[in-house]
Order: structure tokens, then C-alpha cells, then sequence
């Protein structure tokens, strides 16, 4: 039986969605595969030349022009390109102060944090807000945030494309917030920050740097409270972590 006309086309139309090709960019349908391309529209006359640009780069601009963190929550909130976004209940943009000077990141938001819409509100974030209470730092002192922006179906581990799809948001969120001290939790977050791949028990407990947009940003890593919970002996290296944040902030 000869192909249909219609599934060819709609087989082309899905793959057009599936590579990101989801807007039309003139007034006027034109045949692209015909020898001669037509002219372009007045509109169109204005844009930049060359080849289309990715999704991927028309984002990046967007999210270098976002001025302020609530802007930049409202990209992520109409952000299409991470899978999670699908299974999610909520976004989980942020936790804590605009202005503050210490900024941790996490890994990814689980169940408590689906339903309540903040980063680190369940168990492990009870566990954190005592850790920064031991160091006399409340929500007003502190921005937190995750790698990836919605809950991991089941609290899988996100994949290395799920980190990858919202890493220039949290770039920009770093350069936003301009935090004085940052802090990673946990092996993902130092692995996405500062890309590497050496385990955190090799990494914790001493000064790193983060490129913050040229400036060079004091960034400790440590252990994730969530590990802290499963293995209690633990805290006395976190403790010392802590110890180091403070010193930083003083
Ligand atoms: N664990 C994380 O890494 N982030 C959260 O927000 C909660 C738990």
C-alpha cells in the first residue's frame, strides 16, 4: 500500500516537535525544501542571519535578559525543555531571602517539596534549618535552591540532560542572587556547579571557587542532609563544613 500523504505528514510534524521546531517564524506558509527559498518578510528582514538558532540558544538569551529573580522564576515557570515539568505538581523555584548572602543548592525537590512549591521542606530540610540555625542563620539569611526545579518522578536521582536543561537558569539565578558564600549539597549539586566528577568526600570541607560572571565566588561543598539522615555519624564532618560557612560569612 502506498504511504499516506497525511501520516507522512503528520510523521514529519512530530518530528519537527521532538527536535524543538514548534513555532511558525513568518506570515506567509512557504515550501522551504523548494529550489528557490522566497523573499524574506519586512519582519523577518530585521533578524539576525544564519542558520536557525536551537531552542536551547533562543532560551540562553532569554534568561541572560531576565533582570531580577522573580523574572526569572516566571521563565522557568513557562520553561518547556525539562522533562520533569511533565510529572511535577509544582514548581520549586526558591526558598529564603533575595538578598541573602549565603546561597545553597540542593539536588532535587522530592515529595513535601512537590506540594508545597519550596525547595527543602521536607525531613532533610528540617535537618537543614537546624544545621544553619547552629550557626545562628535563619530564611532571612539564606537563599536555597536545587539543580533541577521540579520533583524527579518516584525521587529518582535527575539525569545528567534533566541538570543540563535547567543549568543555565541556575547559572543566572547565581548571578541574580551574587551570593557572598555558595554551598553544595550533596554530590549532584557539586557535580552541576562545579563540574566535576570527584565524590564529595573528596571535595567537602575545603574552599572551592564558582565563576560567578568574573567574580570568583568562595564555595564549599558538603554532605547532603538527606545522607546526614541515613548516616547519623556523618555530622560531625558536616558540622565542621558549617563551622567554615560561618567563619566565611563573619
Ligand atoms: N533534597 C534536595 O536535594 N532538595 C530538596 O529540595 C529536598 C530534598
Amino acid at each position: 500500500m502506498p504511504p499516506s500523504p497525511v501520516k507522512e505528514t503528520e510523521a514529519m510534524l512530530e518530528w519537527y516537535r521532538a527536535m524543538g521546531v514548534d513555532e511558525a517564524v513568518g506570515e506567509t506558509p512557504f515550501d522551504c525544501f523548494a529550489a528557490e527559498a522566497p523573499a524574506p518578510s519586512p519582519r523577518k528582514a530585521a533578524a539576525p542571519s544564519g542558520p536557525a538558532r536551537a531552542p536551547t540558544l533562543l532560551a540562553g538569551n532569554l534568561i541572560e535578559a531576565a533582570a531580577s529573580l522573580a523574572e526569572l522564576e516566571a521563565l522557568v515557570a513557562g520553561f518547556e525543555g525539562c522533562v520533569l515539568k511533565r510529572t511535577a505538581k509544582s514548581l520549586c523555584f526558591a526558598r529564603g531571602s533575595d538578598t541573602a548572602r549565603l546561597m545553597l543548592i540542593g539536588e532535587a525537590p522530592g515529595r513535601d517539596e512537590d506540594l508545597q512549591g519550596k525547595p527543602f521542606v521536607g525531613r532533610a530540610g528540617k535537618l537543614l534549618d537546624r544545621m544553619l540555625a547552629s550557626i545562628g542563620l535563619s530564611e532571612e539569611h539564606v537563599y536555597i535552591t536545587n539543580t533541577v526545579y521540579w520533583r524527579p518522578p518516584g525521587n529518582r536521582t535527575p539525569t545528567p540532560e534533566e541538570i543540563e536543561a535547567c543549568a543555565p537558569f541556575l547559572a543566572r539565578q547565581i548571578e541574580l542572587l551574587d551570593p557572598a558564600v555558595l554551598v553544595l549539597l550533596g554530590g549532584a549539586a557539586a557535580k552541576s556547579i562545579l563540574g566535576t566528577s570527584e565524590g564529595i568526600m573528596r571535595l567537602r570541607g575545603k574552599w572551592l571557587s564558582y565563576d560567578c560572571a568574573g567574580r570568583a565566588v568562595p564555595t564549599l561543598a558538603t554532605l547532603h542532609p538527606a545522607y546526614l539522615l541515613r548516616n547519623p555519624e556523618a555530622k560531625r564532618l558536616a558540622w565542621r563544613d558549617m563551622l567554615m560557612v560561618k567563619q566565611a560569612l563573619s
